[in-house]
């Protein structure tokens, strides 16, 4: 897993008060000497206690820490982890039970180790649920089973399907201070069935996320697994200090539709960091609701960071923006991520009828491991919810930087298609090496784009760009913003 930033730091920090101190060799010898008798007192105890865990060790695992003020066992809500007896009315006690001490600070639920079938529940506020090592959640496959939900107001449909969706196998409204977090447990929605109908087209509805959080703040998921969702995993919706950190996220990458990993979703203040995902559509894709209902929502995603990712995506892009992003989309930052094996690495889609925008989007150290396009802007991604969108409302793109773009084997490492009616304005590359498969030329491509590229840049960019020196001096004004070097068939 990638380590954080700020551990690093620390570490380099705590490294150089250690030089200075060892300046006098007297501090050394003392040094030495309580050195010696900590690792003789740290091993005799070890040993003792590794004596006592071998016996409790074996059956319950790593004793989980108590986070809240009272702490309950699924287990004592009639729970059986058998993979086969339903538990939904166990967790549904057990979060009715945590509901009444939400003054008192709220409650932790624990899940053993085991295999907890159940149909969806929801959460309550101030509520932890920790999963065990070896804890599975599994959902339960049966249709019938899965509530129908009215469209998300920012859609106006089940995005599949007109008129109600399934809801989220975990689900919650209104909430304040959730965390999902554990020892690496699993959330398993048994998408396979899920997947199977959508393609024979036997469903009727929009399939049910994995985890839906609805119009909540403090929301906290840390330390888990989730796979194999029926559709989008983890979908935060309309809520605002979303924190997601080292989680693992996994769907096949090929036949799981629409299985994207995170899609934050008119948020606000949201942190997504240390995650590995690889899964059957986008990694991330943030964003801000379709067409005519999203522009009357009117909620954008804003203020959002990504960092130390690692994300696989064979059928879709590693981190995306939209298409739906109606109601704006602003103040992304994406750091430190690496996608490999992939079909796209990061991409923002959009299409007239959206409206809305997408600005001040910052990406950086940016590493691509064999992917077939690097970095690409679609202005023509043309799904709408129904003909009662409005052809007019064009969204605007701009303020986009791109800064320490590297890798090998990429095929077309940027693709920026603007067009006459969305233009993408204020682009800036700076300091990218790609190693191409393919030396041929217009492989940067590009089609009504305004913006500049600072310092050597490889492969050659496109004619559409200012030229700028390393001192970030105007070498050439570019006089063809809007020539168009689009080729889709390599
Ligand atoms: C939960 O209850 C089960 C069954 O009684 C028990 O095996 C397990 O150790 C308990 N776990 C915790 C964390 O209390
Ligand atoms: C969860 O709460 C929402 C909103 O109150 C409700 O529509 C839904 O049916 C509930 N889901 C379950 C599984 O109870
Ligand atoms: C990430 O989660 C795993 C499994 O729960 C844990 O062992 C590891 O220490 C966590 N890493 C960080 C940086 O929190
Ligand atoms: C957590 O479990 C997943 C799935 O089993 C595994 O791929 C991942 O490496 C584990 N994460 C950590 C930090 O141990
Ligand atoms: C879907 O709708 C069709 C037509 O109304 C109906 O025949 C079919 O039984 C429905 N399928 C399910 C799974 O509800
Ligand atoms: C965000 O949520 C976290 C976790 O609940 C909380 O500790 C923090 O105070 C919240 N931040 C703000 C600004 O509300
Ligand atoms: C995640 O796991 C790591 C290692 O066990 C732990 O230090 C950290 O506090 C956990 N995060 C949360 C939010 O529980
Ligand atoms: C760039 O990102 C990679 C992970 O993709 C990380 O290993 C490396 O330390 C980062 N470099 C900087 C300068 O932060
Ligand atoms: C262009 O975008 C950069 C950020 O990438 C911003 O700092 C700058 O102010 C923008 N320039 C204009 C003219 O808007
Ligand atoms: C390029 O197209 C944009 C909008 O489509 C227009 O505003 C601009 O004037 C054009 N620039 C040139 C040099 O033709």
């Amino acid at each position: 897993m990638v380590e954080s930033l700020t551990a690093t730091l620390g570490r380099l920090q705590h490294q150089r008060a250690l030089v200075s101190l060892f300046t006098s060799h007297r501090t050394l010898f003392v040094v030495l000497w309580i050195v010696a008798f900590a690792s003789v007192f740290v091993w005799q105890r070890n040993i003792v206690d590794g004596f006592f865990a071998f016996g409790r060790g074996v059956r319950q695992g790593k004793p989980l820490p108590r986070l809240r003020p009272v702490a309950f066992n699924l287990t004592d809500f009639g729970a059986v982890g058998d993979g086969v007896a339903v538990n939904t009315e166990a967790f549904e006690r057990a979060i009715s039970a945590i509901s009444k001490l939400g003054k008192r600070g709220g409650a932790q639920l624990n899940v053993p180790p085991g295999r907890w079938l159940t149909a969806p529940f929801n959460l309550t506020s101030h509520m932890t649920l920790f999963l065990a090592q070896d804890a599975e959640i599994l959902g339960i496959q049966d249709e019938k089973y899965w509530p129908l939900m009215p469209p998300l107001p920012s859609y106006g449909y089940g995005r599949e399907h007109p008129g109600p969706r399934f809801g989220s196998l975990i689900h919650g409204q209104n909430l304040k201070d959730v965390v999902i977090t554990g020892h690496n447990g699993t959330i398993n929605g048994q998408g396979q069935t899920w997947w199977k109908k959508y393609r024979q087209k036997l469903l009727n509805h929009t399939r049910g996320p994995l985890v839906q959080i609805m119009w909540s703040s403090d929301i906290v998921i840390t330390n888990i697994t989730l796979r194999d969702s029926p559709f989008w995993t983890l979908h935060p919706y309309d809520c605002k200090n979303v924190t997601i950190r080292n989680v693992t996220i996994l769907a096949p990458i090929f036949e799981a539709p629409n299985t994207d990993g995170i899609d934050p979703d008119s948020c606000e203040d949201m942190v997504i960091e240390d995650c590995y995902i690889s899964v059957g559509d986008d990694g991330i894709a943030i964003k801000s609701g379709w067409d005519q209902y999203g522009i009357a929502y009117g909620r954008p995603s804003t203020n959002i960071l990504i960092r130390n990712l690692v994300v696989r995506s064979m059928v879709s892009a590693g981190i995306s923006i939209g298409s739906e992003m109606s109601g704006g989309v602003s103040h992304v930052t994406v750091e430190n991520l690496l996608v490999w094996g992939s079909r796209r690495a990061v991409r923002i889609k959009t299409a007239p009828g959206r409206g809305g925008y997408v600005k001040h989007i910052t990406y950086r150290n940016l590493t691509f491991d064999n992917v077939r396009v690097g970095i690409v802007i679609k202005t023509d991604y043309n799904e709408h919810p129904d003909e009662g969108y409005d052809r007019k409302a064009l969204p605007v793109l701009e303020d986009i930087s791109f800064t320490s773009v590297h890798g090998q084997g990429v095929r077309v490492p940027v693709r920026i298609h603007g067009s006459e009616e969305i233009p993408v304005r204020n682009v800036t590359f700076r300091d990218m090496s790609v190693g191409i498969t393919y030396k041929k030329k217009h492989i940067f491509q590009c089609a009504f784009v305004e913006g500049r590229v600072i310092g050597t840049i490889f492969p050659a960019p496109c004619e559409n760009l200012d030229r700028y020196d390393e001192q970030e001096q105007l070498v050439k004004r570019s006089s063809s913003q809007n020539i168009t070097d689009i080729d889709y068939d390599f």
